[in-house]
């Protein structure tokens, strides 16, 4: 009819490679667009001097917010539409854990959006730092809840609860406070606030939704981030009983993380491109090589497929530094990225 856009046919898609990004120091910096991200996402959608399409993941170990909102928010600073279906992030893979605990003590985000992500993940009962210190004021000296956190905290009596893991969703708000009320759990008798075990080998596990030290936000230089506060409370532990602790971290650069990336992107390209067998080289963008780089050169050597890593100088990477990681390029922008990919491929 006249009128219809057209409708792409299946002969403009690729079924031979495919792009994964990563987002903070890739496609946004402190909420804002790197720039060339824009034409580099118009790129694989077929602007390019072959139309075609090019099908694409995102991989972040950011957070904080539901796969949804994070979407929403990111279709807006890339102007295009981003679906949860081509979406990690650090936390995602936590959702496979709610079956195995039931009451949980969730760190980290704003105000109670990462309860409400644990809860969408079918964690049964999801306690915040901000209970606690409402029904405990005393636990954390210098911090007060503001009206509206108490409003939100729920009320119960921590002296009857058992605290039966520990997972770091998002970046702490406040660290001295979050991090008392993890090394008292740690310190307890299984979990239950109010108690102290004699060898401070009974508390709940530790789980961290990634691993990085540093990360690029808005500020020039890079800032602390979740394997920071990971770091500060390991050390605590030990000053403080003598003992490690150990404590798990999803996210980049974990194999789990790259495999649970191939069955999105298998998902994604069946779903939408009608693709079924999967791609020969999957082009991973990252800016930090710890994990980014780290985990696609690891997970090159397990997967069928080639897995590509290629380094940005947008992000935490600086320009004239030797990567940690080598990676088997190294461009300056995520559209750079794009264009040294699609030139491998024809
Ligand atoms: O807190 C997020 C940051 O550590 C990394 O995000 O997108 O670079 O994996 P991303
Ligand atoms: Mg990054």
């Amino acid at each position: 009819t006249p009128g219809t856009p057209p409708t792409p046919t299946e002969t403009t898609v690729t079924d031979k490679y495919a792009f994964a990004f990563d987002i903070d120091g890739v496609l946004i910096r402190g909420g804002r667009p790197i720039p060339e991200a824009i034409e580099a996402m118009k790129m694989l959608n077929g602007e390019n001097q072959y139309g075609i399409k090019v099908p694409y993941i995102f991989v972040t170990n950011g957070g904080g917010k539901t796969e949804q909102e994070r979407c929403l928010q990111l279709s807006q600073q890339l102007e295009m539409e981003v679906s949860p279906g081509q979406f990690i992030c650090g936390h995602t893979p936590m959702r496979e854990m709610a079956e195995k605990f039931k009451t949980v003590l969730v760190v980290g985000g704003e105000g109670e959006k990462c309860r409400h992500v644990a809860e969408g993940y079918g964690f049964k009962d999801v306690v915040t730092p901000g209970d606690i210190i409402k029904d405990n004021q005393d636990t954390t000296p210098f911090r007060k809840l503001t009206d509206e956190e108490y409003k939100n905290s729920r009320l119960r009596n921590f002296g009857e609860v058992e605290i039966e893991a520990i997972f770091v969703f998002a970046d702490s708000r406040d660290w001295a406070s979050d991090q008392q009320i993890i090394l008292d759990l740690l310190m307890s008798k299984n979990g239950r606030l109010g108690t102290r075990s004699e060898k401070f080998d009974e508390g709940p596990p530790v789980f961290f939704s990634h691993n990085d030290v540093v990360w690029s936000a808005s500020h020039d230089l890079t800032r602390i981030g979740m394997g920071a506060l990971r770091v500060s409370l390991e050390a605590m532990f030990k000053a403080v009983t003598g003992r490690d602790l150990e404590t798990t971290a999803f996210g980049k650069p974990q194999i789990g993380t790259f495999e649970f990336a191939t069955r999105l992107l298998q998902q994604w390209r069946k779903d939408t491109h009608d693709i079924d067998s999967p791609p020969d080289t999957v082009y991973f963008v990252g800016d930090t090589p710890e994990s980014d780089i780290r985990g696609t050169n690891e997970f090159d050597k397990h997967a069928e497929n080639s897995w590509y890593s290629i380094l940005v100088h947008t992000g935490v990477f600086e320009e004239g530094t030797k990567p940690k990681y080598k990676p088997r390029a190294t461009v300056d922008t995520v559209l750079d990225a794009v264009k040294h990919g699609i030139k491998l491929e024809y």
